[in-house]
């Protein structure tokens, strides 16, 4: 390595640089490498995709692979399923998959997210891959996202810690990461050009929370910018989204990088703080080359994106003295496995038909073709070659038990479209004299996945009808789902035992059989609310857009936000998940009656396992609003911890949250604030399942009285004791008349639905512009923040005081 970069004197290397060493480190070479400059001996660094295993295309990163050719074989991957990757990508290097985004997310374990990352990371190291491209967070603001199956939630809260998890956990084994798509790339339709027009408190409260909060605790290395347009500005061109808010406001001190061919004008995307084009295009290239060398790009600018391409290569160069073991890929699999297990959500249970006893003659019926061939992966960029994968049927046989005659009957045929008589009745009459019946169904594969929203939330054609027939036939069914995210259950009532695995990964048949035959106790719960139909997701009167245009009509009310708010029906709710035990909940305290700006709240309460069996429950906590000032949905999720409980076991658990998470963003002052209103703290089982309730009083004196302009509303101005004061001083001077007489003057102008001047101009005569009026208005609105600020700095000494 160069002495002055492994010095970190970056600024010295770069004044040794030309321009077309400065173009080639700010541009990667060929897919999946930042530029080497040999001449300085700054060697190049690897990166990958994806979120939950490894992808390692042998000719692409070992080989050559000119830009253009790449380019083609990119666009053939997008929509192609897992298996056919490699068709156009060539030969892959196995890497453990993993359980996908939207199926991880449902341990809600941070630390089962960490091993998970741990895991990743030892892997890349094993592969000589520097940065992993993920993970993908987005939030999932519609079960039609063809990325869904990557990403974590519909809320922000969770997703951020997760996120954190799964990045402490890669970055610990020396390899970075890339917290990606920054920001509002929540749907694939017209991936690359559609703008997602989303309101300022939506962005900063849903959208962008989650990579903040990933940011501040975890700190990625890298940032991926995002391939779509964010309120009319291309993301990777937009310098609010990548300096003013990334950087300046959250201290991103990394690097950002564009999504693949994510970038249309390169030198505006370098002014806006995307250091990094990714992959190598000789026009892009050659653009920025140009505006180095005619000095169209400042010279400040791009030098400072090569240091942080310099800092970045230094950081994974460091990192590598992390001493890595040869990965046990075993060992993978089987935290693969348990991994799945602990995230496959037991959605309804009656007369609790599982788990299936292993003792005793039983006939076993496996129904469905994906017993064979389950489907683990989403498709796209983001799949892995598996090291190998668990069979659901074989997994199901192994644990059965050996007096139990497991028999299988396909059902339907995998790859083919529709329902399939022939397999479907011969399913029915094998059911007949069964004691069980596994039917195994999926949501359709390969059209989901990167490039392509779901069209539907129905399963794969064929697959509802099937579960109908089977459900008429027999009534002790269980269904199992592979889906990306939610999926509509027309069936729902008819049977009695539904399991969601959503894409679990290459372990998903070993764990299911946990499942089924309760070696693991079911612990996973939904981290997005499965609606009764499509047409009720919140927003999806405008989804997806059109003219290029996509409004994000519910703003804030993403997912249960929604739904709780307006209390409608749901499939299932938001954090539901059966256990085959039993939690109760007791003793709900709140270390304080009252918080202030800046205050963090702690609570605590008891779980106990009242049922027979050891298990884990998600316990999850909720503030609901009173009269909040600016709307809020009715309540959301602020904190959650996941507690393994013996039978009759108690436990305290003590969740903490933080002051800022208290807070909602008021786009008018900018900034995040807490209102005065008596706030409910909730702790239950899901967002529909509230166990314990207990009051919290949040006083502010922020934001109490409005900014007060010329045409204010008289009665706002008269409410508010500075500006009546204000405007009574005013007036007096004015027409000499005394104070109480001004008073009285505005009194007067109390029921006015016009500004504040007009009134005065046509009730009193009294004509005043704008202009001469605004050193009152700017003083009154200087002294009510200053009041404000005085109020709480009082509040401040006194706590300080109580405490000494
Ligand atoms: C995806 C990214 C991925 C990149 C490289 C893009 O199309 O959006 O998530 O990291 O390709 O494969």
């Amino acid at each position: 390595m160069n002495p002055l970069l492994a010095a970190g004197n970056y600024a010295a290397l770069v004044a040794e640089m030309t321009a077309e060493e400065k173009a080639d480190l700010l541009t990667g070479h060929r897919m999946w490498r930042t530029g080497a400059v040999e001449r300085m001996d700054i060697p190049a660094v690897v990166m990958t995709d994806g979120t939950y295993g490894v992808r390692y295309s042998i000719p692409q990163i070992d080989g050559d692979v000119r830009p253009g050719q790449d380019f083609e074989s990119f666009l053939q991957v997008v929509g192609r399923k897992a298996n056919e990757v490699e068709a156009t990508w060539g030969e892959m290097r196995p890497a453990t998959c993993f359980p996908n985004g939207s199926s991880l997310a449902c341990s809600w374990d941070v630390d089962l997210a960490r091993a998970m990352g741990e895991a990743l990371g030892a892997e890349c190291r094993e592969y000589g891959v520097n940065i992993l491209l993920g993970p993908g967070i987005n939030i999932r603001r519609t079960p039609l996202g063809g990325r869904s199956y990557e990403y974590f939630s519909e809320d922000p809260i969770l997703t951020g810690d997760l996120a954190a998890g799964m990045i402490e956990g890669i970055q610990s084994r020396g390899v970075g990461t890339s917290l990606k798509h920054f920001a509002c790339n929540n749907s694939e339709v017209e991936r690359t050009s559609m703008d997602s027009i989303v309101d300022m408190r939506a962005l900063r409260e849903i959208y962008f929370l989650g990579f903040e909060r990933a940011i501040a605790k975890a700190e990625p290395w890298t940032v991926m910018s995002s391939y779509n347009r964010l309120n009319g500005v291309q993301a990777a061109e937009d310098s609010w989204l990548l300096t003013q808010v990334l950087r300046g406001e959250w201290g991103f001190a990394g690097l950002v990088m564009s999504d693949w061919h994510g970038i249309k004008d390169r030198s505006a995307s370098m002014v806006a703080g995307n250091d990094l084009d990714m992959p190598e295009t000789e026009t892009r290239k050659a653009d920025l080359l140009a505006a180095i060398r005619d000095g169209t790009l400042p010279a400040a600018v791009v030098d400072l994106a090569c240091q942080r391409v310099l800092a970045l290569v230094r950081r994974c160069l460091l990192a590598l003295e992390v001493p890595s073991a040869p990965v046990d890929w075993d060992a993978h699999h089987r935290l693969a496995r348990q991994i799945a297990a602990e995230s496959i959500v037991l959605l309804k249970n009656e007369d609790a038909i599982l788990p299936i006893p292993t003792t005793g003659r039983r006939r076993i019926l496996v129904v469905g073709a994906c017993a064979v061939e389950p489907v683990i992966q989403g498709s796209g960029c983001a799949t892995t070659t598996p090291t190998r994968t668990d069979i659901p049927l074989d997994e199901i046989r192994a644990l059965a038990g050996t007096d139990t005659v497991v028999d299988y009957q396909p059902g339907y045929a995998m790859d083919a479209e529709g329902f399939n008589p022939a397999l479907a009745q011969a399913a029915v009459a094998a059911a007949d004299d069964a004691d069980h019946v596994l039917l195994f169904v999926n949501a359709a594969v390969g059209w989901d996945g990167e490039g392509s929203d779901r069209r539907s939330l129905a399963l794969s054609p064929g697959h509802d009808e099937l579960v109908q027939m089977l459900a008429a036939a027999y009534p002790r069914l269980t269904v199992i789902i592979a889906s990306p995210d939610a999926v509509v259950m027309p069936w729902i009532d008819r049977a009695p035992a539904v399991v969601e695995t959503f894409f679990s990964g290459q372990a998903t048949g070993g764990a299911i059989a946990d499942i089924l035959f309760g070696r693991a106790n079911p612990s996973g719960k939904l981290t997005t609310s499965f609606p009764m139909t499509l047409e009720s997701v919140p927003g999806h009167l405008h989804y997806p857009g059109e003219n290029g245009r996509h409004h994000y009509s519910e703003g804030l009310f993403v997912g249960y936000r929604s739904y709780d708010s307006r209390g409608d029906s749901l499939l299932f709710p938001f954090g539901h998940g059966l256990s085959y035990t039993r939690f109760a909940y007791a003793d709900l305290r709140i270390d304080q009656e009252e918080i202030w700006p800046g205050d963090d709240l702690t609570l605590s309460f008891d779980v106990s396992n009242v049922g027979a069996r050891a298990g884990k429950e998600v316990c999850q906590v909720y503030l609901r609003y009173g009269t909040p000032r600016l709307r809020r949905p009715v309540h959301e999720l602020k904190g959650f911890q996941k507690v393994a409980l013996e039978p009759g076991e108690t436990r305290r658990v003590s969740i903490a949250i933080a002051a800022r998470d208290l807070c909602y963003f008021d786009p008018d002052r900018a900034e995040w604030m807490i209102d005065d209103d008596l706030l409910t703290v909730e702790v239950g089982a899901s967002s529909r399942d509230i166990r314990l309730e207990a009051p919290v009083r949040s006083v502010s004196p922020m934001g109490r009285y409005r900014r007060i302009d010329w045409d204010t509303q008289p009665t706002f101005v008269l409410d508010n004791p500075i500006a009546r004061a204000g405007f009574r001083a005013f007036l007096s001077e004015r027409t000499g008349a005394s104070g109480e007489d001004a008073d009285r003057m505005l009194e007067h102008c109390r029921n006015s639905f016009f500004g504040i001047l007009t009134t005065l101009a046509n009730r009193l005569r009294q004509t005043i512009t704008p202009t001469e009026i605004q050193p009152v208005l700017d003083s009154i609105n200087r002294q009510v923040r200053d009041a404000e600020q005085a109020e709480l700095e009082r509040h401040r000494a006194e706590v300080a005081t109580r405490a000494a």
